[in-house]
């Protein structure tokens, strides 16, 4: 007999027939954000899941699910699986790396670029029908050319964000739990290692790529938006909850920082509303990866993940070996 897997988000329609050659598949194609009960409802008598960062794997879900033997998340990000529980209850748990890392640069760039240019505030204006009042000041925003570009959070991601500063003639300054060894600080455009204060106070764009975990919880909050330069960018492409919402929108409101291009937000898909009121942001629904080609490879991982792990071999992205 097949073993069983709920896919939990809607997928690709090729990934589905590829898992469905190995596994009896229930899917939600309809794509409806399973509840915690939802999803323990539907995980009976499933071997396996495929599910992105909506769904929550801790220790009462598995509590629930004595079947489930492997959970491959469609994400870099894991933290929406409690990894010490899943060990536990002897669960393999992956995730998707490396696919994503330069699509995800890209990204980064792209709302970098939209923030400090003010992309999207001039495009709603001019599609508001104000051309006739443009003046000498309108939209006036930040260089990045010869500015110092900032990172938070050092890893592959971080370093291909850095190694696109070339072009720009930047300076790019990082602080990581650990220093880069001195290859990567020269694939990463010579980025040098600063210490966070020194990074927060310096850095003209700053860019946040680090993993959300207890540690990393509010990472950005008042205090640390305070020691920013108020002419500074804020790009945040690495979790929602690494930032504290409530004292961004504070300081953007206070001029505090000039913008912030964010792509993740606390509680998305629901998000702080006073976000709509400001004009000094950009805000995109968690979309980083979402290139053709890089999505179909994340659902493709996962599925190899997943398919490795029920069928007795080791996974190639296993998180809890
Ligand atoms: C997306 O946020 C991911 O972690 O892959
Ligand atoms: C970077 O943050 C990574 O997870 O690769």
């Amino acid at each position: 007999m097949k073993p069983s897997i709920l896919v939990a988000r809607a997928i690709f329609p090729e990934t589905l027939a590829r898992l469905s050659e190995h596994f009896e598949v229930e899917s939600n194609q309809v794509d409806h954000i399973f509840t915690p009960q939802e999803l323990a409802a539907k995980l009976q008598g499933k071997h396996g899941l495929l599910c992105t960062g909506s769904a929550r794997v801790d220790a009462t879900q598995l509590a629930q699910t004595p079947m489930l033997r492997a959970v491959a998340n469609m994400a870099v990000g894991y933290d929406n699986l409690d990894l010490a529980a899943c060990t536990a209850h002897q669960v393999m748990a992956t995730n998707t790396p490396d696919v994503l890392n330069q699509t995800t640069a890209d990204f980064a760039w792209a709302l970098l670029m939209a923030t400090a240019r003010r992309v999207t505030e001039a495009e709603h204006w001019l599609r508001a029908g104000n051309w006739e009042k443009w003046s000498y000041d309108a939209f006036l925003g930040a260089d990045i050319h010869g500015a110092t570009l900032g990172i938070l959070g050092m890893g592959r991601i971080g370093q291909a964000i850095a190694r696109r500063s070339s072009g720009f003639d930047m300076q790019v300054l990082y602080h990581n739990r650990s220093r880069l060894s001195e290859s990567q600080e020269a694939y990463a455009n010579n980025a040098r290692y600063v210490s966070k204060q020194e990074l927060l106070a310096t850095a003209d764009h700053l860019v946040l790529i680090l993993p959300y975990s207890a540690q990393t919880h509010h990472a950005i909050g008042a205090p640390e938006l305070a020691m920013m330069k108020p002419s500074a960018t804020l790009v945040n492409v690495a979790r929602g909850g690494i930032v504290d919402d409530a004292a961004l929108i504070a300081a953007l409101r206070q001029k505090k920082i000039a913008a912030a291009g964010l792509d993740v937000f606390e509680g998305e898909p629901k998000f702080h509303p006073d976000f709509l009121t400001l004009e000094n942001v950009v805000l995109t629904p968690h979309i980083a990866s979402a290139s053709e080609s890089t999505r179909r490879a994340m659902a493709e991982c996962a599925a190899d993940n997943l398919i490795a792990a029920l069928t007795h071999q080791k996974p190639p992205n296993l998180l809890n070996p």
